[in-house]
């Protein structure tokens, strides 16, 4: 019988490499999406990569009443993943009620659905931004949570706390809340990968818009951190990685005899890059030479963050298997395949 799995966000980043690797499983797809951050060419992309087009609801998840339909015409619906929220920190500082709204909202709106429809397998995303800077490294799924650095940072703090409310009132459901570190690159295929609007806050897509040509230089911010080199150290995770540890997710719930639960894990890959670091691999990986500046330090920027894979590799079985070049060799892949659609669409 086939494993129906409700993908919100599934059109997005990590959803769309989520619904491939769900498929390559042998689980059903079923993608949720109001394309408010992504784009419907995404669902005929997908298409090429999936052993059946995926089913699509264009539905808004703050819309209870489109999630029950959603639901009823699904018929039997295995688990739920739920992507769907804003996520440029940027944006939350200015809006920070569309980002409460949206990703607080969505969760509401997404578990009182799951309950009504007694589906009893949750998957959601949550981030390494709710340990802030933390004391020591690498960080485990028990170090302290700090006061978060933005709205966007909140929003999935209290998501987490939403989920372990809900569950403390005993009903039958298991979760498993990820805790990303830094997602990046793109399907080796250059089919699906990340769409940054506008100009890019995060490091990845700003580095592979400059070797494009699309920015003229990249600026380092801060050179002057207490790290070997002087710059910011994250863990960056393969998204294709990143993706199966949700299809791991869902089978270690499966394997579970309690009713209700909420289990927490580090995605990452136990290793911090530099900013210089990552720029070095991207050079290696492309062969391209990367134009940068050391600029000023970023407001609310943590020094260095890792992650601890040790619970993820033990209990999920879970387990990284792409280095940060071939991250960096898929993103520039994925740049350029834009660049090559663009120049075919004008
Ligand atoms: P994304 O913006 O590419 O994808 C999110 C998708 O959700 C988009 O397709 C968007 O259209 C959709 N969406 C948003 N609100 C919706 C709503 N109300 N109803 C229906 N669809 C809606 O983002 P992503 O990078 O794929 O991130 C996915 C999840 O992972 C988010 O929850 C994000 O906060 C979390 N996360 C992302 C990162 C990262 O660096 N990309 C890191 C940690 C956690
Ligand atoms: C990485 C490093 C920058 C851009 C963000 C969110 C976090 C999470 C992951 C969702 C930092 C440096 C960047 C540039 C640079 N997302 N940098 N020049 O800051 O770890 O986290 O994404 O949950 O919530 O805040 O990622 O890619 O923005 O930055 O030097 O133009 O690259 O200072 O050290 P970050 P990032």
């Amino acid at each position: 019988m086939s494993k129906k799995v409700i993908v919100t966000g599934g059109a997005g980043f990590i959803g769309s490499h989520t619904v491939v690797e769900l498929d390559k499983a042998g689980f059903t797809p079923v993608i949720v999406d109001n394309f408010c951050n992504s784009e419907k060419e995404v669902i005929a992309r997908l298409s090429k990569l999936t052993s059946k087009p995926p089913t699509l609801h264009e539905v808004d998840c703050l819309d209870s009443d489109a999630m029950a339909r959603v639901f009823e015409q699904e018929g039997d619906v295995y688990g739920l993943i739920h992507f769907a929220a804003h996520k440029a920190v940027g944006t939350s500082v200015e809006k920070p009620l569309m980002f409460y709204q949206n990703n607080i909202g969505s969760l509401v709106s997404v578990l009182e659905v799951m309950q009504k429809f007694d589906v009893r397998r949750f998957v959601f995303s949550s981030s390494c931004t709710v340990y802030g800077q933390p004391d020591s490294l690498p960080v485990t799924e028990q170090s302290p949570q700090k006061p978060a650095e933005s709205p966007y940072g909140r929003t999935k703090q209290f998501c987490e706390q939403i989920i372990l409310d809900h569950i403390a009132t005993g009903l039958p459901l298991g979760a498993v809340t990820l805790r990303y570190f830094n997602p990046i690159g793109a399907h080796e295929s250059s089919l699906i990968g990340e769409l940054p609007i506008g100009t890019p806050e995060n490091l990845i897509p700003y580095i592979t818009q400059t070797a494009a040509g699309i920015r003229e230089k990249l600026t380092i911010f801060g050179d002057d951190y207490d790290t070997p080199d002087g710059t910011a150290i994250r863990d960056y995770i393969h998204v294709v990685d990143l993706a199966n540890a949700h299809v791991k997710s869902l089978e270690w719930i499966d394997s579970q005899t309690k009713k209700s639960f909420n289990e927490v894990f580090n995605v990452g890959t136990g290793r911090g890059s530099s900013v210089l670091e990552a720029v070095r691999a991207f050079e290696a990986a492309t062969g391209a030479k990367l134009n940068y500046e050391i600029g000023p330090r970023r407001t609310g920027d943590v020094v260095e963050t890792y992650a601890s894979t040790e619970k993820s590799k033990k209990i999920l079985g879970w387990t990284p298997e792409r280095d940060l070049q071939t991250a960096m060799k898929d993103a520039y892949n994925w740049q350029l395949s834009l660049a090559k659609r663009e120049l075919s669409s004008s």
